[in-house]
């Protein structure tokens, strides 16, 4: 066989193999780079020089390999897989201080497990704030057998910008007394945002601030680009560290019909809410505009009172003229503060036909009251009045080796806090540190209250986007006040709730979820906004620790703390 035909066999044999086997494998660079996200120079970042990371394409039941090595001088990191359940690998999950320890500067670490279910999903940093520093990117994992039918597909990661890194934005919310970082100075597509400019001047040649870029700069907008008469999927994730948002494409309804890595049953909007953590897939049908023309995608910020200018970009229909004039604004953003009409569209959201109903009956129920309080004056989130700090020693080293130092049998508390008048502010306002964990036996059907309250200066509720790892579960139901203990579960909604991985609690309100034990790990619940979990809003809860004590977890998971020293010790005799 002649030199070439042996190579052409083997690049055949190569491929062919890779694709019955299904492996993505990737390697990254974790690097902090100069860069302009909203058209001004700012620190990102970035992997492999991309900013956002770049975009992990894999099908259903593909194993993704990732080894990240990481080149921030200075730090360590990890990344998260953000709607990935990790069942069978829970060290593999990503979350600083709870799967693993961070990796050290100048050190590879391998991700390796398996994508079991098709979804639009993303992955970011999760250790201090690394998420609002840029380390972001989005995951998709196609079906082998889609059921929805479209022509072409576009993906818009969401996310916030501050001028002021990460870091000075860490040392702020832990100062005492604390200083609030304040909204964010743009809202970013796929990265991409302009401060201080307008981008509706740009296409209109002209007004007071034009933004000043060319289309080949790092700020300029990605245009999705259409046909007339087509079905377009735009899969779309919200990474902020704090704002909620809505988008909305002029001109176009949106189709809804899949969230969190879940299809959900088919409604049709005219824009939607989306809170950090969320993923959704929208079906946009092209219209026939004649002449051919360009329509606004904008995206504004919801739930807390904006000091951001709305992000925006274009849908260009072919044949359009590039720099002609919009010639209508882009869509105004529903007002901030209309609960009711964030609530209406979270309300609109059920399960696709076929998915089975929850377990009827819940085996366990756990209330997890959010407050804001105060700890020798620093302000923290706390849940049932304990303010989540991560240890150093991840905790599936702790339970894996069975070190007495972490007491799960004691978990914080489960129960309703009675007496506590959600409508005012913490009468007692101190909190105390924890890092106590909730431990389930599996196989456990688990509900999940999530309760809000007031804040400390009395003067509102937040809304609180709670994230729960290694799981999907469904959402139940929202309420107004005070949950009833006995007279709200009544409310639920059985049939057909959906199901998803992050979920929105409203101010003053109740949000119920509830979940299957059945994925042995140790996984993070939380607050989906950065500086609330850099201020312990959180929870961790173990499952299956039996299992956890028996499994094959790589050592390069527990080089810190009390494990490293345990695996050290073990080695020498
Ligand atoms: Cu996307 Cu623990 O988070
Ligand atoms: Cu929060």
């Amino acid at each position: 066989m002649s030199a070439v035909v042996w190579w052409l066999v083997t690049v055949v044999m190569v491929t062919v193999h890779s694709a019955s086997a299904g492996v993505v494998e990737l390697n990254w660079e974790v690097e902090y780079k100069l860069r302009w996200p909203d058209c001004k120079e700012g620190i990102v970042i970035a992997i492999n020089g991309e900013f956002p990371g770049p975009t992990i394409d894999a099908t259903a039941g593909d194993t993704v390999i990732i080894h990240v090595t990481n080149k921030l001088s200075t730090e360590g990191v990890v990344i998260h897989w953000h709607g990935i359940r990790q069942n069978g690998t829970p060290w593999a999950d990503g979350a600083a201080g709870v799967t693993q320890c961070p990796i050290n500067p100048g050190e590879t670490f391998t991700y390796n497990f398996m994508v079991d279910k098709a979804g639009t999903h993303f992955y970011h940093g999760h250790y201090g704030m690394q998420r609002s520093a840029g380390l972001y990117g989005m995951m998709i994992v196609r079906s082998p057998k889609e059921t929805l039918q479209y022509d072409g597909e576009f993906n818009l990661l969401l996310s916030d910008w501050w001028h002021q890194g990460s870091h000075a934005q860490e040392l702020y919310l832990s100062s005492r007394p604390m200083r609030w970082i304040g909204e964010p100075q743009s809202l970013l597509i796929n990265g991409r945002g302009q401060f201080n400019c307008s981008l509706a001047a740009y296409f209109n040649k002209g007004g007071v601030k034009e933004c000043k870029f060319k289309d080949n700069d790092e700020c300029a907008p990605t245009i999705l680009r259409v046909e007339p008469l087509k079905v377009y999927r735009l899969r779309i994730a919200s990474t902020t560290a704090l704002a909620s948002l809505n988008l909305a494409v002029e001109g176009h309804q949106l189709e809804v019909v899949e969230a969190d890595g879940n299809y959900v049953a088919p409604f049709t909007v005219n824009d939607i809410d989306m809170y950090s953590g969320e993923t959704y897939s929208v079906l946009l049908r092209t219209h026939n505009p004649t002449p051919s023309r360009k329509y606004w995608i904008s995206v504004g910020v919801r739930g807390r009172k904006p000091n951001t200018t709305q992000a925006l970009t274009v849908l260009h229909y072919a044949d359009a003229p590039e720099y002609e004039h919009l010639p209508y604004p882009p869509p105004v953003t529903p007002r901030w503060d209309d609960y009711d009409r964030s609530k209406t569209f979270s309300m609109k959201i059920f399960a696709a036909k076929g998915y089975p109903p929850p377990p009827e009956k819940s085996d366990e129920q756990l209330f997890l009251l959010n407050t804001q309080n105060l700890m020798d004056k620093y302000t923290k989130w706390a849940i049932n009045n304990v303010s989540l700090s991560v240890p150093a020693t991840p905790y599936i080293g702790t339970i894996r080796y069975g070190l007495k130092t972490l007491n799960y049998q004691k978990p914080p508390g489960k129960e309703i806090v009675q007496d506590y008048d959600i409508t005012k502010p913490p009468v007692n306002p101190n909190t105390t540190k924890g890092n106590g964990i909730y431990n389930f036996q599996l196989g456990r059907v688990v509900d999940v209250i999530l309760q809000n309250s007031n804040v400390l200066n009395g003067r509102g509720s937040e809304i609180h986007p709670w994230h729960l790892h290694g799981h999907d579960f469904w959402v139940l139901g929202y309420g107004e006040g005070k949950f009833r203990l006995g007279v709200d579960e009544k409310t639920y909604n059985l049939n057909n709730p959906p199901l998803r991985n992050t979920v929105p609690l409203y101010p003053y309100g109740w949000t119920a979820l509830r979940f299957v034990t059945d994925n042995p790990g140790v996984w993070f619940f939380h607050c989906h906004i950065e500086p609330h979990l850099h201020m312990g809003m959180g929870v961790v809860l173990a499952e299956g620790v039996d299992q956890i004590a028996k499994m094959d977890i790589p050592n390069e998971v527990l080089g810190c703390g009390l494990t490293r020293e345990f695996l050290m010790n073990r080695g020498r005799h």
